[in-house]
């Protein structure tokens, strides 16, 4: 939807609001004059050959954008006042049932999203992403601080308030992790764009398992690298007061590091999962069934006291895959691994 406006202003108004657009497209060796024209011209009327010298089409050009717009619409100036409560209100299932539910999510609080897949967990999130107001199949609305969303905040105006870590982080410019860094700190108007530089690379080198450097080009990073990267840059940079995560596990990152630091910058966080440590390392868990909400799970006391020894089972089971990745042969006794 935003990607459409984008491609019909004209070139000047664009560049000035959206600067990061430029650089976009520099990366890939167009310069963008500022005339009166808009960007949907200016990509119809680029040759072929300058495409294919970066293995693209016009399409995929396209959708390479809308991903770099989504990434750095991230870390918009934040909202004057931070959101500091979520409230969702019940819509219905996938046979039309009511869902009779009103939930309030504070600032600091994780909330997790459980249930089978097809459940309807990702169709939750993304009601709270598009701040429903009874139009999407569940019929939810989502209220900020009491009252409902207007309309230019549903739209993506010039402040996001969630940020949607997703699955596959797509980088499409040949940027440095420093450049990366320092495009999104510029775009968020931080000061300090060299101390910001630091502050995320080494939260997310933290995070990843798997050290790599300031230096390191986004393309070659793992998939567990990139996932850090955008979750320590979401952590310190982005203004969205309300962080949306669906399906970290397999990401290779240290999960609960992560969501320590999300909590820390008193955000909602709300994330699909599977992953027992992270479903116990919340506060409160919301059941899916059939596309609604059926039950709400208070994390309760032994719980959080069995999550010690979850987590004690989940580093010997990180060094083991370890050692299998590395070559080596494994061996141990089951009963000392399990005591
Ligand atoms: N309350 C609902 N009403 C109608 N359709 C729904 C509802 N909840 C989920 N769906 C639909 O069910 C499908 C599976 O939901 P999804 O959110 O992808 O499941 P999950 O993430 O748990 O695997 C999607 O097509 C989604 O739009
Ligand atoms: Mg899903």
């Amino acid at each position: 939807m935003i990607l459409h406006e984008l491609l019909q202003q004209p070139l000047s108004q664009l560049l000035q609001e959206r600067s990061y657009v430029r650089d976009f497209f520099a990366a890939l060796g167009i310069t963008l004059a500022a005339k009166g024209q808009c960007l949907a011209v200016v990509i119809d009327a680029l040759p072929d050959d300058q495409l294919t010298e970066f293995d693209l089409d016009r399409a995929g050009l396209l959708a390479q954008f809308a991903d770099f717009v989504e990434q750095m619409e991230l870390f918009k100036v934040g909202a004057a006042q931070p959101v500091r409560q979520v409230t969702i209100i019940g819509g219905r299932d996938k046979d039309g049932r009511p869902e009779e539910v009103r939930l309030e999510l504070n600032a600091g609080d994780v909330i997790c999203v459980v249930g089978p897949t097809g459940s309807g967990k990702s169709h939750l999130l993304a009601d709270i992403e598009c701040l429903a107001q009874g139009d999407t199949p569940s019929g939810r609305r989502i209220l900020l601080d009491g009252q409902p969303a207007d309309e230019s905040a549903r739209l993506a105006g010039e402040t996001r308030l969630v940020a949607q870590l997703s699955q596959n982080m797509n980088f499409v410019m040949d940027l440095s992790v420093e450049e990366f860094i320092a495009l999104h700190a510029e775009s968020r108007l931080v000061d300090d764009i060299e101390g910001a530089i630091e502050q995320v690379f080494s939260t997310a080198v933290d995070l990843a398992g798997e050290p790599f450097t300031l230096a390191t080009p986004v393309t070659s990073l793992s998939g567990g690298q990139s996932r850090a990267l955008m979750i320590a840059d979401v952590a310190c940079l982005s203004a969205s007061p309300i962080v949306l995560i669906d399906e970290i596990e397999n990401a290779g990152v240290d999960r609960r590091r992560a969501l320590e630091l999300l909590v820390k910058q008193e955000k909602i966080v709300l994330m699909a999962t599977h992953d027992p440590l992270l479903a116990l390392s919340g506060h409160r868990r919301l059941v899916i069934r059939n596309g609604g909400i059926a039950a709400v799970i208070e994390t309760s006391d032994e719980e959080r006291q069995g999550l010690i020894q979850l987590d004690i089972l989940d580093r010997k089971l990180a060094e083991l895959r370890d050692q299998v990745r590395q070559g080596k042969r494994i061996c141990f006794e089951l009963d000392s691994f399990l005591s």
